[in-house]
């Protein structure tokens, strides 16, 4: 969804509380990851930090069919014509126009993140370092296996930093030259939209039994592969 700024504005929710605290719980849990892992400390909590962040992974991708609004990847993710058209659009400053939800330039920037995401967390379940610690899918498999998984498990850290920092720099593109309040809203879920279209934006409330459900088929699922493979 589209809209031009005017001056009178109507804030609209579009971050549910999920979303915000799946999101920051990543940032911190990635930057933890990334330390314990190149510096090999902390690797009981690394294995950990790592199986949270599959958690959160999955959670965002079932999310994304049965989630609030725009959480859904449904609405946000875009052909690849119209996201290449949506480029000149999505890149200049001067342009008036900005997006409720994700751009479709930034969709694709976090199917890209959520992909790396799995695969590193995936890819872990087989990783050795050889001495201390194993994922728990290591009994399982065969050396070449795991020397594949553990090959990609050092390999994909530096893309995903490399995606991160584009991330982030498009983020602070956003809020800084085209004054979207992008950060503003994944803290606070609410984005200003004006006031002579708010009536046709979907609100994102979290829809709370539905969530309940989610996540507590997720736990169960967690629970069981924790206690048979963990
Ligand atoms: C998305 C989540 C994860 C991230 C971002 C991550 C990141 C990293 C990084 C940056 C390294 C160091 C790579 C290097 O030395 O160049 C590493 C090493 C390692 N990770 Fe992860 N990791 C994740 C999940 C996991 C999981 C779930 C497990 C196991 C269950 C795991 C097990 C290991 C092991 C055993 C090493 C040491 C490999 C070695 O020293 O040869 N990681 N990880
Ligand atoms: C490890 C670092 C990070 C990762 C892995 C990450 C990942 C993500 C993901 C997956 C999303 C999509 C949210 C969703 O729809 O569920 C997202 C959105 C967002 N992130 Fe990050 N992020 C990181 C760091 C940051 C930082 C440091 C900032 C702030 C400076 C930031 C600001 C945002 C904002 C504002 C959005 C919403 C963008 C929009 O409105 O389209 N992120 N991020």
């Amino acid at each position: 969804m589209e809209s031009t700024p005017d001056k009178a504005q109507q804030a609209v929710k579009v971050w549910d509380i999920s979303i915000r605290l799946f999101h920051w719980s990543l940032v911190v849990l990635i930057g933890f990851l990334w330390w314990s892992g190149t510096e090999g400390v902390e690797m009981d909590n690394h294995v950990l930090a790592g199986y949270t962040v599959l958690g959160l992974i999955i959670y965002r991708i079932v999310w994304g069919f049965l989630g609030s609004y725009h959480a859904r990847f449904i609405n946000f993710i875009r052909s690849p014509i119209k996201t290449i058209k949506s480029i000149p659009d999505v890149m200049s400053v001067h342009s008036d126009s900005h997006y409720v939800g994700h751009n479709p330039v930034g969709g694709w920037m976090v199917v890209a993140l959520i992909l790396i995401l799995l695969a590193q967390g995936f890819s872990g379940l087989g990783t050795t370092d050889d001495i201390f610690i194993d994922g728990p899918l290591v009994p399982y498999l065969s050396d070449q296996w795991i020397s594949r998984l553990s090959e990609i498990h050092l390999l994909l850290p530096d893309f995903l930093i490399g995606l991160v920092v584009l991330h982030v720099a498009a983020v602070l593109f956003h809020d800084a030259f085209k004054r979207e309040r992008l950060i503003k809203a994944m803290v606070t879920g609410v984005k200003k939209v004006p006031l002579s279209m708010a009536q046709s934006v979907r609100q994102s409330e979290l829809p709370a039994i539905r969530f309940l459900i989610v996540v507590a088929l997720l736990s169960a699922l967690g629970w069981w592969l924790i206690s048979n493979f963990g």
